[in-house]
């Protein structure tokens, strides 16, 4: 099969793509899934170069989020609801290939209103964003958010959650075109160029002064956002796309009132499994319901040019979910 083998660490775009890959090897509790489409995430390439926290032993199969089908010659775990021909995504090493092998408790039923595409990049972005903006920032309908990096992955998703549960959007990115895509796709209040020195001033402006009630950040802009926070304003911390890990003057936290919380959704699964299911059945029953829908940069790349995908979205040229089509979507067959 094909499959995007990395047998010594590099960067992706030195990698060539392996058209003679082993099978993945059969195990009677794992899923096998034909990969019909997955996500590309900024680890992917730290993980191909060795720099990321989770590092399998080589030679390994790069890529983890993915949609496809459940594979006709697929084991059918005991107690485990899938069977072959049903459409999941998902989250497993080795995505980036014809096909792959899924723990069953990392797998979900794909929407019927949603492509593989866009299936492809649910797994880790909507779940994040819901506990994140529900559990984590308790967010009230009629409150206000800042967004920022709105156009990336959780930023798109974030935006339309949080419309989605009442609130009023501030989308912050760092380019009109960006900001063009968030407006198009995601029906966010207001836009703002947080490139632009003093942005936090149009922030205050919008909010009549008062400032947001949420700060949600994937990029390490807590401290700057935190000039235009309301009084007990909650600013979650989400990533540091930005590449900075921010250190903070706990006076601004303690002037305000407010609260700094973090989200780190992969750990529920080991620190709260109990909460995990509630999390998958809110996202997918609001994705069911069409108030949300994922948004995919309209450059999807085959498998043969992955490695072009993952340098744009190292260089921050993509917006939404960028993806990889591993497969066609299969062309309905008329019933005769
Ligand atoms: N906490 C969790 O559980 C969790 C879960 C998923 C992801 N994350 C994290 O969330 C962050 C965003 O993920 P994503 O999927 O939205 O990524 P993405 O699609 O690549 O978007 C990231 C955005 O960050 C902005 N950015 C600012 N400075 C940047 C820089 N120096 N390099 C690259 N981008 C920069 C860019 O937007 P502008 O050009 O508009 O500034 C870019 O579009 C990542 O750090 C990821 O690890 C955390």
């Amino acid at each position: 099969m094909r499959a995007f083998v990395i047998n010594q660490l590099n960067h992706p775009s030195k990698i060539e793509l392996t058209k003679d890959a082993p099978e993945p090897k059969l195990i009677p509790d794992q899923i096998l899934v034909d990969v019909y489409s997955a996500g590309l995430n900024f680890f992917d390439i730290l993980q191909a170069q060795g720099k990321y926290q989770n590092q399998p032993e080589f030679p390994f199969i790069l890529g983890s989020e993915f949609a496809g089908i459940v594979s006709q010659d697929s084991p059918t775990p005991l107690g485990c609801s899938f069977k072959p021909g049903d459409r999941v995504f998902g989250y497993a090493q080795g995505a980036y290939a014809d096909r792959v092998l899924a723990d069953p408790g990392q797998l979900l039923p794909l929407p019927q209103n949603l492509t593989f595409d866009q299936g492809a990049g649910i797994f880790v972005t909507w779940p994040t964003n819901y506990e994140g903006l529900v559990g984590r920032a308790r967010l009230q309908k009629g409150e206000w958010v800042l967004v920022a990096a709105a156009a990336g992955g959780i930023g798109m998703s974030a935006v339309q959650i949080a419309k989605a549960l009442g609130a009023k959007v501030i989308a912050a990115a760092g380019s009109q075109a960006k900001l063009g895509a968030v407006k198009k796709y995601t029906g966010a209040d207001y836009l703002i160029d947080y490139t632009k020195p003093g942005w936090q001033k149009d922030v205050l402006k919008i909010t009549g002064g008062r400032g947001v009630d949420v700060v949600y950040d994937p990029v390490g802009l807590i401290q700057d956002s935190l000039k235009c926070i309301a009084w007990k304003g909650r600013a979650v911390v989400v990533g540091f796309a930005g590449g900075n890990i921010e250190k903070l003057p706990l006076n601004l936290v303690l002037l305000k009132n407010i609260e700094i919380i973090g989200i780190h959704w992969g750990a529920y699964s080991i620190k709260e499994p109990g909460h995990v299911p509630s999390v998958h059945k809110a996202v997918i029953s609001m994705l069911q319901s069409g108030k949300v829908t994922p948004v995919i940069f309209p450059e999807v790349y085959p498998l043969e040019r992955l490695a072009d995908g993952l340098v744009a979205l190292e260089n921050r040229k993509t917006w939404g979910k960028a993806i990889v089509r591993i497969r066609d979507e299969p062309v309905p067959t008329a019933k005769l």
